[in-house]
């Protein structure tokens, strides 16, 4: 099995700056890279946020803190993560822009260097097949956020040899995580349930059948579910939420599958939930305002 020491992640957005954080602590060093400086500037301060609650909530000590924020390190260069044993990649969900990023990548990668996408939706074997290492790549899905969900989703391409099964379960256990195995079908296990159910919550209330308010207040008490599914599609992002009913949609061909307009024109604004200040509800001021 590979040794991984050094991991590399690529997209220091929400998911990426939360990976970062949960393999620093986990005791790997971090190589961390974005497109976007201003974006890795603003992912490095998060992180340095994030683990500073922790501290404040008795979850991990200061000396943890201290450890896992020199293991991180943001690089500039994509070419600097082809070093690294295992390379995560966490950029926007788009199946060109990771194409993209992989043959970028791809020249600079070391022999031994797993690589890894933790794409919600997109084809693993179809990324996989963009690269020059089919049987070393491999779908590591952690949840959002990354530090405190329990889980990673593992999903095998169809080359995915086992040596890198067994060396990305080992990896995600060795962060305290528990795994669970899904086939390389469209959005794999959990977004394939919960995504379509947020989408169908943005038709309630595209329809009227109920407000922002009642929709998410009717699934949080109604269904015992921690956040409503209107608030959880402005957390998880409503860009990577259409991102993923359009692959339903394409990869399943199925009308059930269609993204609501409303999601579209959501998007279209800009509009893109927390991380945008403004979704479904407007993050700006002190408490969230429902925007319909
Ligand atoms: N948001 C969630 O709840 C969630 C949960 C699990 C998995 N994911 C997946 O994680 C990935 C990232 O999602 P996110 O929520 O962090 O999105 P995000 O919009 O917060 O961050 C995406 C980051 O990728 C960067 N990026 C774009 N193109 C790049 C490139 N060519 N090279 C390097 N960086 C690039 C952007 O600058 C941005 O910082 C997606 O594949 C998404 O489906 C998201």
């Amino acid at each position: 099995m590979v040794q991984i020491k050094s991991v590399g992640v690529i997209g220091a957005g929400q998911m990426g700056t939360g990976i970062a954080h949960v393999v620093a602590l986990g005791g790997y060093d971090v190589l961390l890279h974005d497109v976007s400086a201003e974006r890795l500037e603003a992912g490095m301060s998060l992180i340095h946020h994030n683990l500073t609650r922790q501290v404040v909530r008795g979850i991990i000590d200061q000396a943890a803190m201290d450890a896992a924020l020199t293991r991180i390190k943001p690089v500039d260069e994509l070419q600097a993560i082809g070093g690294t044993d295992l390379a995560i990649e966490a950029a926007t969900e788009n199946e060109e822009t990771k194409k993209t990023i992989f043959k970028a990548l791809g020249p600079h990668l070391s022999d031994k260097t797993l690589l890894a996408s933790n794409t919600s939706s997109i084809s693993i074997t179809r990324l996989a097949a963009a690269t020059d290492r089919p049987d070393r790549f491999i779908g590591l899905h952690f949840m959002n956020p990354a530090p405190l969900m329990k889980l990673v989703e593992i999903i095998r391409g169809i080359a995915t040899g086992p040596e890198t099964y067994e060396t990305a379960v080992q990896f995600a256990q060795s962060l305290g995580k528990t795994t669970a195995n899904a086939e390389d079908f469209p959005a794999f296990i959990v977004n394939r349930v919960l995504v379509p159910m947020i989408n169908e919550a943005i038709y309630t209330l595209y329809e009227g059948v109920g407000t922002v308010e009642a929709i998410d207040t009717a699934m949080r008490l109604g269904a015992n579910h921690p956040m409503g599914p209107l608030e959880l599609g402005d957390f998880i992002g409503l860009d990577t939420v259409l991102s993923i009913m359009n692959v339903l949609y394409e990869g399943l061909a199925d009308s059930k599958y269609r993204p609501c307009p409303l999601l579209v024109k959501y998007v279209e604004a800009g509009w893109l939930g927390r991380k945008a200040g403004r979704g479904f509800y407007d993050y700006r001021g002190e408490h969230p305002i429902p925007t319909r």
